[in-house]
């Protein structure tokens, strides 16, 4: 049953990360490799649960624990499979026989997806033809597209009813063949109860010696099932292998990001210039001016006003809050409604409660700030020891002057004045004033004189050069 999709038919995915990527030149696995500061077979995994996927395997190479860790964050239960050896994408979904065994037995007419951990772009849109056809006659589905240029991939070879009856290899076609621009995007379907039997008939008599995945087509044809192909568009089924690929994903990632935060409502001044995270969260009349960065974990609240040159990360802005210029807002940074936070300020688990201030040269970690609190030009909180972080409490209403040091732990009470300059390091009670500034020594004409002397000084010396004396 799909809770998401609505479908009538369980939905079992098998998800292929299992190849290196020698081309990604890389000492971690390719499906590693970040989208919008999640890993590639994140997204693929998150699109299993869009689906209503109830189960999912994964095939991973020897040695990769790092995929299934995070194949099983993504994705509770997710089954871990490994494919030993590199023999081609049939062997790989074969990795997880057991998983298909038991499939094709509890729902023989569920439907099985194969997708691939280093095409992050997929949607459900995209596969909406193919599910549907699967639920319908069709035993074995093929997701295709028309290439700009078909080089590299499979071509879909269909007859004049339109049916599909094989997919060529390009190593494997002819001259005729190759001019064919229907692709496979190597995405596949199956009904689950015929899916082991066309697998089980693979053989690998071709130009890589691999037991291909596509060859299944054929074969279904063969034993008389229906195969069919569904389009989708060639950016939804982008496949990384190299660092140039990735980049490009990348940029097809933030076009969407950055289409789905302003339809949400969200002005962005400069698109190009903004880049979001897969998780990112952007309310209601929010205005972000040109570049602006959010890693992983930031939700931006309505009418909240981000000035240009921000980067955050793990951070919570509130409903009318105003950040930046230049504002850095680190893990755990909670600024609260109305509150502001300016140019060259650094938070870090620290709440800024409503109202209050931090408008400049401030370095706010491990601290509550109070409501209505003004904390003065160059502020810093001293929260290390170079052992332990200690926290700092600033009361509500509390005033504390420009370039002071809090060092805590420390507790500001409400409504205190802390006069510029401080160094604080024992709790102030609420509505004292604490100052530290050492008293001030004013010498009359103590400045004219010594221009004077040295003066003086640096006249003798160049006479001496002059003259040679010593
Ligand atoms: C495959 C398809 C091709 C399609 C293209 C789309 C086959 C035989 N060919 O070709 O029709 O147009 O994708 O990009 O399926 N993998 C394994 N284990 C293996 C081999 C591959 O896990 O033993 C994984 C790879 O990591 C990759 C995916 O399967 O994610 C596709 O394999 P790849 O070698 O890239 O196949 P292509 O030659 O690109
Ligand atoms: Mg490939």
């Amino acid at each position: 049953m799909s809770d998401q999709s609505g479908s009538s038919v369980s939905i079992f995915t098998v998800v292929l990360a299992a190849g290196m990527g020698t081309r990604m030149e890389s000492d971690m696995p390719k499906v590693m490799h970040q989208i919008g500061s999640r890993p590639m077979v994140g997204h693929v995994l998150d699109l299993c649960r869009q689906l209503g996927a109830k189960d999912c395997a994964v095939v991973v190479g020897p040695d990769m624990e790092e995929v299934a860790e995070t194949a099983r964050d993504e994705f509770d239960d997710a089954g871990i499979f490994e494919q030993s050896e590199r023999l081609g994408t049939a062997h790989a979904v074969l990795a997880a026989r057991s998983a298909l065994e038991e499939q094709a037995l509890a729902a023989p007419n569920g439907i099985v997806l194969v997708l691939y951990g280093d095409t992050p772009l997929l949607t459900q849109e995209a596969l909406g033809g193919l599910i549907e056809a699967l639920q319908g006659d069709a035993d074995v589905g093929v997701l295709g597209f028309k290439a700009e240029d078909p080089t590299g991939y499979g071509r879909l070879l269909v007859d004049d009813g339109g049916q599909l009856t094989a997919i060529r290899e390009e190593k494997d076609a002819s001259d005729v063949e190759r001019a064919v621009r229907l692709c496979n995007s190597g995405v596949m379907g199956f009904k689950a109860g015929h899916m082991l039997s066309l697998l089980d008939k693979v053989g690998c008599d071709n130009a890589k010696g691999e037991y291909y995945l596509t060859d299944v087509i054929g074969l279904a044809r063969e034993a008389g099932l229906k195969a069919v192909v569904t389009l989708c568009r060639e950016e939804d089924v982008l496949g990384v292998n190299d660092r140039v690929q990735l980049a490009e994903a990348e940029g097809l990632f933030q076009v969407r990001a950055r289409e789905k935060a302003m339809l949400g409502g969200a002005t962005l001044v400069a698109p190009e210039t903004v880049f979001f995270s897969h998780d990112t969260v952007t309310g209601r009349d929010v205005v972000i001016e040109p570049h602006v960065v959010f890693g992983p974990g930031v939700r931006v609240g309505d009418k909240v006003v981000v000035h240009s040159f921000c980067h955050f990360e793990g951070a919570v802005i509130q409903t009318g809050a105003v950040v930046g210029p230049y504002a850095r807002l680190r893990p755990g940074a909670a600024i609260g409604e109305a509150a502001k936070v300016g140019n060259f300020c650094e938070v870090k688990n620290a709440a800024i409660a409503d109202g209050a201030k931090v408008n400049h040269l401030s370095y706010i970690g491990d601290a509550e700030v109070g409501v209505k609190a003004n904390i003065g030009a160059g502020t810093i909180t001293c929260n290390y020891d170079g052992f332990f972080k200690h926290k700092t409490v600033i009361g509500a209403g509390s005033f504390v002057g420009s370039n002071s040091s809090l060092i805590a732990p420390v507790v500001i009470g409400e409504g205190a004045y802390i006069g510029s300059g401080s160094v604080i390091s024992a709790n102030v009670p609420d509505d004292a004033l604490a100052i530290t500034r050492p008293d001030r020594r004013t010498l009359e004409g103590w400045a004219r004189k010594y221009r004077a002397s040295q003066k003086r000084r640096k006249y003798a010396l160049s006479q001496k050069k002059i003259t040679g004396d010593e």
